[in-house]
């Protein structure tokens, strides 16, 4: 497959100024952001400590599940290699993408980025810009050029090299888009040149650049981040609001989306956020602020609630089964959103623990994620379907964990005609509870407490 449609590059083929680039790290970020640079027309080698990735990357073989990912990494020549000392004397920058997970203590642990850092000071041969990509708490731009300065002093060499810190911004799922399509680009510098440098780079990307310092740039990712967990968590306090008050959440999002200032995403109510990033990066904030007396109290609210948000589900089926021990159920979607076959922080993973805890029996199906679900969910009282209908016959209630839109297509009638008690808890409220219930089952949503279809918000586009 070509570049999809969709893509919007600058028309400046002519003027597009080749670099040599090593990616460090090959994960979600490293291998879209090489990929989508070779994409661009940039020479790209791209490195990882797992030889099994890269001798599959090297065979086409892509390891995790992005659409479009595949067919672009086929298209473009992109280099693969454990070799991380050839990919440094290769490149002009050395962008580092390596994961920074959470830590012991919910801090984000930097020993990748500290051993990318150390190498690219081992192996760097002349003058270079070492770019930090991965999210990193403010300070780790010092961090990084101490220990490349201290290698530099060892082999008693002074090349000279720019750091920069480039947050990246993308969203699994749609990760092709978000890079060649960015809603902006942050670069923090310390130097005019390594600003050229990056804007070199970037120069076929239509996208604002905003130009900061180093530091800034690393609180902005956080900050980002925060603010989308903080939406999330806003919205799901209101629809607790709603079930009790008798609201609607989602007429609510609507009418409170549609204002421009505060903007339709990131207000479905549901199950809480997951993934490899907001709740990483929200308790890694909270605690860098305690190095700078800053409480933080806000986002100590919207973990809070996010927390609180896992159970909601499995106290509603309480509520709905009674005791859960020996009962069926069926779980539709694993994954932590769509459209990724990442598990990493899912709410499911919560859920079904709690689940097993109780003696329920599990039948579980996701398009993408099963086999990452296996690796991390104990294989008790749980087994894994092959299709929505096999997850759900016999079930004495379905639970949607995430909203694919195959779980929206779905035949109730069939869906009906296989469930031992037609109870849907619909966590993402990917359903539409009018047609579930006319349908003939109970459908419970978040935020959406039994109401007649005419109460509904009806919004008359004009014209
Ligand atoms: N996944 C996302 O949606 C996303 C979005 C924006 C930012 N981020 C941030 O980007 C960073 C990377 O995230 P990811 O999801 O791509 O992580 P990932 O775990 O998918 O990939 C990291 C890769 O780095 C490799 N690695 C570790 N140490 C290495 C070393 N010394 N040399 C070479 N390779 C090494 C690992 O083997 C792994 O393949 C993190 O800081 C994350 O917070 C992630």
């Amino acid at each position: 497959m070509s570049t999809p449609l969709f893509l919007k590059l600058k028309n400046n083929s002519d003027s597009v100024n080749i670099m040599k680039i090593a990616i460090i790290g090959t994960g979600y970020v490293g291998l879209t952001t090489g990929t989508c640079f070779a994409e661009i027309g940039h020479e790209i080698i791209c490195v990882d400590v797992n030889e099994e990735k890269i001798e599959n990357l090297k065979k086409g073989i892509i390891p995790i599940y992005e659409p479009g990912l595949e067919e672009m990494v086929r298209k473009n020549k992109i280099n693969f290699t454990t070799d991380a000392k050839k990919a440094i004397k290769f490149a002009e920058i050395v962008i580092s993408a390596v994961g920074t997970p959470m830590g012991k203590n919910h801090d984000a642990d930097l020993q990748f980025v500290k051993e990318v850092a150390e190498t690219f000071g081992k192996h760097a041969n002349n003058q270079k810009v070492f770019v930090n990509k991965s999210t990193v708490p403010v300070g780790t731009g010092k961090i990084c050029k101490k220990i490349i300065e201290t290698e530099f002093k060892k082999r008693n060499v002074d090349f000279g090299f720019e750091i920069v810190s480039n947050p990246e911004f993308l969203r699994e799922g749609t990760a092709i888009k978000d890079t060649l399509e960015a809603d902006r680009i942050v670069i923090g510098t310390e130097t005019n040149n390594a600003r050229k440098i990056m804007k070199k780079l970037y120069e076929k990307i239509e996208a604002p650049i905003l130009f900061t310092d180093i530091k800034t740039a690393e609180i902005i990712k956080y900050a980002a981040n925060s603010f989308l967990a903080t939406k999330i968590s806003f919205i799901n306090e209101m629809a607790g609001f709603c079930e009790k008050a008798g609201g609607n959440i989602k007429d609510v999002a609507k009418g409170i989306g549609l204002d421009k200032r505060i903007g339709k995403k990131f207000l479905n109510a549901g199950i809480g956020y997951g993934g490899s990033c907001l709740p990483k990066d929200v308790k890694a904030l909270i605690q860098k602020g305690q190095e700078f007396d800053c409480d933080f109290p806000l986002l100590k609210a919207v973990e809070e609630i996010n927390e609180n948000q896992k159970n909601l589900l499995f106290k509603k089926l309480q509520k709905h089964l009674g005791a859960l021990e020996g009962k069926l159920i069926a779980i539709w979607g694993l994954s932590f959103k769509p459209k990724t076959d990442d598990m990493r922080e899912a709410p499911s993973l919560t859920i079904i623990k709690k689940l097993q805890a109780t003696g329920a029996y599990i039948h579980a199906y996701d398009p993408k994620a099963t086999e990452n679900a296996k690796k991390m969910i104990e294989s008790f009282n749980i087994e894994f379907c092959k299709t929505p209908l096999d997850t759900a016959s016999g079930a004495n209630a379905l639970v949607i964990l995430t909203e694919w839109d195959e779980f929206a297509q779905t035949d109730l009638k069939r869906l009906h005609s296989v469930m031992k008690n037609p109870l849907i808890l619909d966590g993402r409220n990917l359903l539409n509870k009018e047609i579930v219930e006319k349908a003939g089952f109970k459908h419970v949503g978040i935020g959406q407490p039994d109401q007649k279809p005419h109460e509904t918000a009806k919004l008359l586009e004009h014209a």
